[in-house]
């Protein structure tokens, strides 16, 4: 079989002929194969962020899942190296979990406008500003900041942390940083008093109202669904917020017919193909710092094994007891 022909016989290409026009698929699948190969030869997995485009996500990952499934399989990994396709601070909490395993991220500079917002020194002074009432991270923050913590928490499981931590430390407050409208978001469905820092998803944040009004002006039926990184209201707007797998597992259990996801644009193409009844349609941001992800920059990774994350073991220790904490809540 010639290259082209090997690339339109596998059976990834079912899931992505919609998205990647046929002399692009040809291409990608020489480093598709490359690195499978390389998988193999390195004893790697791949970890994959909803975000991650379709050839990624369909193409080489092994697991793919919200920041919480990427945490939880992190944990469980047999594989000898973690190549952490997502932003930084995801392959930072694979590597706090597994600190005697390789870590590699495709390209270190992927970021995320929340894990910058804050820095370890900040937490210091909030929680001098308020004592006694315990800390939660979001995990889209750094090691240090997490290291500075009680608790981390992700977009599906915040309200369940907020909750557990507030009643162990037996207050009616908790201090939820760095995200604003997740702390928003999450206060509106509990009991508790939270106290946020001022930090923000870049693409998140630029969603509107105005977005939700005229998606349901275009289509009647449509079932919208946010991001809780979203504005307030914003998700008050949408039909459903939670954290992308939520939002995945939304769309295969109601089988909509028209759906908006107010997030990220890998996420619909990303599921497209489990759900062939159900339309996606926009609006929807792009991540700069996911996109700095490509399948080249993989190959490139495991061919020369960098780059590898790295942790001070004694800041490891204490950022990895707050991400602990959190997988630990029943
Ligand atoms: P999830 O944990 O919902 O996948 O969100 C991660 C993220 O960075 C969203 O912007
Ligand atoms: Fe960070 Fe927002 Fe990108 Fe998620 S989508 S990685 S929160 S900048």
């Amino acid at each position: 079989m010639t290259g082209a022909s090997l690339a339109f016989a596998d059976p990834a290409y079912a899931k992505l002929a919609s998205h990647i026009p046929p002399a692009e698929w040809v291409l990608m699948h020489e480093d598709i194969t490359a690195i499978r190969v390389l998988k193999r030869d390195r004893d790697a997995i791949i970890l994959a962020h909803n975000y991650q485009t379709p050839e990624i996500y369909h193409g080489v990952a092994d697991i793919v899942g919200d920041s919480l499934a990427l945490a939880r399989e992190a944990m469980r990994a047999k594989a000898a190296v973690i190549v952490l396709a997502g932003v930084h601070f995801m392959a930072e909490t694979a590597k706090l979990l597994n600190p005697d395993k390789t870590v590699l991220i495709p390209d270190s500079r992927a970021g995320c406008s929340l894990a910058e917002s804050i820095t370890a020194a900040d937490v210091r002074a909030l929680r001098a500003r308020h004592p006694g009432l315990p800390v939660i991270a979001y995990v889209n923050t750094s090691a240090a900041v997490k290291a500075e913590v009680d608790y981390c928490c992700t977009s599906a499981n915040a309200r369940k942390v907020v909750e557990f931590a507030a009643n162990q430390a037996g207050t009616d407050a908790v201090i939820m940083l760095p995200d604003r409208f997740l702390a928003a978001n999450t206060a509106r469905e509990t009991q508790i008093r939270i106290i946020a820092w001022d930090g923000a998803c870049e693409v998140h944040e630029r969603f509107t109202q105005a977005d939700i009004a005229q998606v349901r002006a275009q289509y009647a039926d449509v079932v919208v669904l946010a991001h809780p990184e979203c504005p307030e209201e914003v998700v008050a707007a949408s039909d459903f917020a939670g954290s992308t797998a939520a939002m995945a597992d939304y769309v295969a259990r109601h089988q909509p017919k028209r759906v908006a996801l107010i997030t990220e644009c890998s996420m619909s193409d990303n599921i497209a193909s489990a759900n062939p009844g159900t339309e996606f349609v926009k609006p929807c941001n792009l991540c700069p710092h996911m996109k700095r992800i490509s399948l080249h920059k993989i190959r490139t990774a495991l061919g020369t094994m960098s780059e590898a994350v790295t942790i001070d073991p004694d800041l490891a220790v204490r950022a990895r007891r707050s991400v602990e904490r959190m997988l630990a809540i029943p």
